[in-house]
């Protein structure tokens, strides 16, 4: 395939600077849709909803059907990956994720090379998206980073400050380690099921890395993401990948610096230099638009991606937003932001 030929998004993480940014939202699979709604009214388990591939292949390809996204990402969750450790994982109603009494470090240990195998039925829904996705919009595998998702094994269920999960790094660093090790062999081998499956760029939510102390930071965060990368380098996967540590941009520049990704996910947070500096650095950005002004419209919505384009444009980036789509986001904000940034 020429260059010229191949998906916006891959050619942004390669490196090049394109004519107008690829555009794609986290979450862009979800309740903001009618349609959404009503295949989830199908499915009243959440879980069985994610692992049935037919849905969520449907699910996955509702918002390229009614939008001009130039890239498209598999409809999974982050908690697949402690259920294919063994531990249990529901969804309360109105409440968010329940997760049961986590499992003995040695039995994750033996589930953890198993995790691709295990979570088979992401890989089908994939083949299923990429067969009936257009060549030019690309395919994104993604996985939640082992911080992140050991944040909800320990505390078994949402608290209202997830950043305090951090306490369980001092009082229990044995544990936190061991946990962390097998996240990182169950994500390389997840991870590499799909790129088997078709995924064509993967990404990593980090999504509870605010609050961190640098050392922490490190721990948490940078080493675990090295160690996934050097794993799926090892086994012959040679994707791009993105990292996205939301809550943290003071440290983007130097988790683009110490963690060899070829994208840096950036949240609302983050300044326009620091962005500048990563794509200086030669790597591309994603974000950062605020999901609450997409969710305003208007003339606060095209003001804001108008300041982004003017700090962005002349490096590798793509336009998203910081964080994930808010469920009571209008339809038609969303086309304008597609319309503002030239993608419709
Ligand atoms: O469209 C897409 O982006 C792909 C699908 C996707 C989902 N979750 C579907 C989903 C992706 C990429 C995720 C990632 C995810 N899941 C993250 C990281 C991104 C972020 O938002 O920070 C996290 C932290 C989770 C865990 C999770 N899943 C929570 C906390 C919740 C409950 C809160 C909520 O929004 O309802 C979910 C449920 C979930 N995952 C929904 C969707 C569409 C809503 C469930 C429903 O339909 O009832």
């Amino acid at each position: 395939m020429s260059p010229r030929a191949s998906p916006l998004l891959l050619r942004v993480l390669a490196g090049e600077t394109t004519e107008r940014p690829p555009v794609w939202f986290m979450r862009q699979a979800g309740r903001y849709l009618a349609e959404y709604r009503a295949l989830r009214a199908k499915a009243p388990d959440f879980i069985a909803f994610c692992l049935n591939p037919e849905m969520a292949a449907e699910a996955t390809l509702q918002p390229m059907r009614r939008f001009a996204f130039d890239a498209s990402i598999v409809f999974a969750d982050i908690l697949l990956i402690p259920r294919a450790l063994g531990q249990q994982v529901w969804f309360e109603a109105g409440e968010g994720p329940r997760l049961g009494e986590l499992p003995s470090l040695g039995a994750m240990a033996l589930a953890a090379p198993k995790a691709g195998e295990a979570l088979a039925a992401v890989g089908e829904t994939l083949g299923r998206v990429r067969a009936a996705l257009e060549p030019e919009r690309a395919l994104i595998g993604f996985a939640g980073a082992p911080w992140t998702v050991a944040t909800y094994m320990l505390d078994g269920q949402a608290r209202e400050d997830r950043a305090a999960a951090r306490r369980h790094a001092y009082e229990e660093p044995a544990l936190v380690e061991g946990l962390l090790e097998v996240l990182v062999a169950a994500t390389v081998d997840y991870l590499a099921m799909q790129a088997r499956a078709g995924a064509q760029a993967l990404q990593l939510f980090e999504s509870w890395s605010e609050g961190l102390p640098e050392d922490l930071f490190g721990r948490l965060v940078v080493e675990p993401h090295r160690a996934i990368v050097e794993g799926l380098r090892e086994r012959g996967v040679m994707l791009p990948v993105i990292g996205f540590p939301r809550g943290s941009s003071q440290y983007a520049e130097r988790y683009a610096d110490e963690v060899p990704v070829q994208g840096v996910g950036l949240d609302t947070a983050a300044p326009a230099l620091v962005g500048e500096r990563i794509q200086q650095a030669g790597k591309a950005i994603q974000g950062a638009l605020d999901p609450l002004v997409l969710r305003a419209g208007g003339p606060a919505l095209d003001d804001r991606i108008d300041e982004l384009v003017a700090a962005w444009e002349s490096g590798p980036w793509i336009f998203n937003l910081g964080h994930g789509i808010l469920p009571d986001t209008p339809i038609e904000h969303v086309e304008q932001a597609l319309r503002r940034i030239g993608a419709a």
